[in-house]
């Protein structure tokens, strides 16, 4: 019997692990110039963590979690998301006596929701997040938002996304808001679809997000929310958009995003493909989220940026070519020297060399067959007669030129630095 991959999951096969290393590389050299800790946490939490953070009247919670029992009878859940687990450690781990505010945290790890299968749609899958603790300034959200975009131009995918804001207000001004759009809605709720008339009632505001085209016919002369804002909601959102301006990061604001998630209030944002309309990160501000979970009130903004989907544009685009990784020298020996030449081998692997050699004790002409198909640039020959007298052979495999050296890292170094 095949036992086969869980739906919904994927294996990450050598030809795209590196697209991820080349990602997640950026990720930490981004992260380290921001002066943004890695923070990892469990991939499993109390069941209660997303039901409290996330919000139970959310598509994530009600239908998506891999929630089960453990031996003892709790209830447990695999990560969805990770924000409400990173609150969590906030909390527990009392980060905020341990570190100076604004508290600025990353992460990188799997999640998981029992999703439909699409293109860029998961069961399994990974998100680069960042977390800020701490300060109710809008710059706060200017930064994380640099923090993406910088991300998608390391990546050279900026003129492929758009990204989307839109304010959600605060408590307050949402309240006023949601009367108003049910006020508009309810005339036309028998026309709506069956999601959208469980969530007048339970979450009225994920209504906007509805992708039917009968909904959204409906919801064209909607009221937008940005009508509602308070003073401060309204100030704040000024200030984002005055700050993007002048910082030259383009957007459009989107009245329609509401996120699937309830914990956040003010500016929200979507990262999406132009090209695929995919999501390819989102986040916001979450200033009620640290109460909520039990901690001292704590405003907090961030956001996570889809993985997989980062690779599928990638690939999408082509722009994975420069990663493929160059053989510099294939050590081309027999059995007498295969041994004795390791440690030239593995010096030159030290000084960050990628050198492959014979380990399938091939003959001399089928390494050289196999030197050529795995692309390497040099090949160093070194037989019995050449080992004794402690020379080699070099050939470089572009040129064709091969040239009789002494067997020594310098020399070998020396022509491969200088071709
Ligand atoms: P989210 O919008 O649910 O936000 O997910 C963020 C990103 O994760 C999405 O834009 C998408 O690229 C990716 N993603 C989500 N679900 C899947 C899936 N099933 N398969 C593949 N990729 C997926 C959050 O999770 C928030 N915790 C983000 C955040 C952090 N907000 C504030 N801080």
């Amino acid at each position: 019997m095949n036992i086969a991959r869980q739906k919904g999951c994927k294996d990450i096969l050598p030809d795209e692990s590196k697209i991820w290393q080349y990602i997640e590389k950026q990720v930490r050299e981004i992260c380290r110039t921001y002066n943004i800790n890695e923070i990892r946490t469990p991939v499993f939490e109390a069941t209660e963590l997303y039901c409290r953070g996330v919000g139970n009247e959310t598509d994530i919670v009600n239908k998506e979690m891999y929630t089960f029992l453990d031996k003892k009878g709790r209830s447990i859940t695999l990560r969805p998301e990770l924000t409400a687990g990173v609150v969590r450690a906030y909390i527990e781990d009392g980060l905020s006596s341990k570190m100076s505010s604004p508290i600025k945290l990353w992460y990188v790890g799997n999640m998981y929701r029992y999703e439909k299968m699409q293109k860029g749609r998961y069961r399994e899958f990974s998100q680069f997040g960042v977390e800020y603790f701490g300060s109710n300034s809008y710059l706060a959200d200017i930064e994380t938002i640099c923090v993406s975009s910088e991300l998608l131009k390391r990546l050279d995918l900026s003129d492929k996304v758009n990204l989307e804001i839109n304010s959600i207000g605060c408590e307050k001004c949402r309240k006023e808001y949601i009367n108003k759009l049910k006020e508009y809605i309810k005339p036309n709720l028998c026309n709506m679809c069956d999601t959208c008339k469980v969530r007048f009632d339970k979450n009225p505001l994920r209504i906007l997000d509805c992708k039917e085209i009968k909904c959204s016919d409906i919801l064209k002369n909607a009221p937008v929310i940005t009508d509602f804002l308070c003073d401060d909601c309204r100030k704040d959102f000024e200030n984002i958009k005055m700050a993007l301006n002048k910082l030259e990061i383009e957007y459009t604001i989107n009245p329609r995003i509401v996120r699937g998630l309830d914990y956040y209030n003010k500016t929200v944002y979507e990262y999406v493909s132009k090209d695929l309309g995919l999501a390819v990160g989102g986040g916001g501000r979450y200033d009620k989220l640290v109460s909520t979970i039990g901690g001292v009130d704590t405003p907090a903004v961030g956001f996570g940026m889809g993985m997989d989907r980062l690779v599928l544009l990638l690939k999408e685009y082509n722009l994975v070519d420069k990663l493929n990784t160059n053989i510099d020298v294939y050590f081309l020996t027999d059995e007498s020297t295969y041994i004795p030449i390791q440690k030239y081998i593995n010096n030159l692997r030290s000084l960050g060399y990628v050198v492959e050699s014979n380990i399938q004790q091939r003959s001399f002409n089928a390494q050289f067959k196999y030197a050529n198909k795995i692309g390497a640039n040099f090949v160093v020959i070194v037989d019995k007669e050449d080992f004794k007298d402690n020379k080699c052979d070099i050939k470089n495999m572009i040129t064709g030129e091969q040239f009789k050296i002494k067997l020594d890292i310098n020399s070998i170094k020396e022509k491969i630095d200088n071709a």
